[in-house]
């Protein structure tokens, strides 16, 4: 099983957007695909075709014991769902403490990915978190978003410094710039930067793309509402790398064991 998960320590910089586009793009690969939503927005059943009122999910099973198989939803896509779920205040207090101070959230995610085709994508709130700390457990790959603006690069150093993940995470840290629009000046010496300062360790960029937010509105994946769309290809190259990377560290791992 590998462990995606879409973080990053600035809110609206695409994230969930990404889980969803991603998980799509990797299915491609006919890999079998699940995602889940740690953040309590439970935005990213917006972008698999959930019903509004449909309010089950995996925060309020926190304290009841059932498993969180119990709450995936198989959607159109063919991508397995696992929503965060409408939830009060107190829910989500005990949804934290539980994932905190237990392997709850670890062994729940393994059982459900735990084939060798399995990828599980993992889309985070912003910033520092109860679930950000808990998904370690899973030696994750972090997709880290950012995004060509000042508030990207005041970021930087909290994440250089091994403050945002764990120094331990390192070699298993990505970077995606989403939002890019190279018709303004800043975005584009910011861009230029950002590669730079990155280096290899840039996964992709995502071009800022309005058929995104309309497929969206519309509900439809963005491969049908808009097939020619810079942000698709844009998914795909970053679903390839992605990829890619995971089949050399998968095959590194058992060169070392074997
Ligand atoms: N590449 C893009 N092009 C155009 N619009 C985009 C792009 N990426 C994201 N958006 C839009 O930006 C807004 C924020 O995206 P999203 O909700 O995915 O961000 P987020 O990082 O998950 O936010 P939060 O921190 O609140 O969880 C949405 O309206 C989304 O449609
Ligand atoms: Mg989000």
């Amino acid at each position: 099983m590998s462990c995606i998960c879409v973080v990053s320590p600035k809110g609206g910089v695409g994230k969930t957007t990404l889980t969803a586009n991603l998980a799509l793009a990797i299915q491609q690969f006919g890999l079998k695909v699940s995602a889940v939503d740690l953040d309590s927005q439970n935005a990213l059943r917006l972008h698999f075709g959930l019903p509004l009122a449909q309010r089950g999910g995996i925060a309020s099973l926190a304290t009841t014991g059932a498993d969180w198989k119990s709450a995936l939803l198989e959607t159109d896509s063919g991508i397995a769902l696992l929503p965060f779920g409408t939830t009060s205040r107190a829910e989500r207090q005990r949804f934290n403490d539980a994932i905190l101070h237990s392997d709850l959230l670890s062994r729940n995610l393994k059982a459900i990915a735990d084939a060798p085709d399995a990828i599980l994508l993992a889309d985070l709130p912003p910033g520092d978190s109860a679930a950000l700390q808990a998904v370690e457990a899973l030696s994750p790959v972090y997709c880290v978003v950012l995004m060509p603006d000042s508030a990207s690069l005041s970021v930087l150093p909290e994440l250089e410094s091994g403050d945002f993940l764990p120094p331990a995470a390192e070699s298993r840290r990505f970077f995606i710039l989403n939002l890019m629009d190279l018709r303004h000046h800043l975005a584009q010496d910011i861009t230029q930067y950002l590669r730079q300062r990155l280096g290899p360790r840039l996964l992709g960029t995502v071009h800022r793309d309005e058929a995104l937010p309309e497929a969206l509105a519309a509900q439809q994946p963005l491969r049908l509402y808009s097939p020619g769309s810079a942000a698709l290809v844009d998914f795909e190259h970053l679903a390839q790398n992605l990829y890619r990377w995971l089949l050399a560290s998968q095959g590194a791992e058992s060169g070392t064991s074997g």
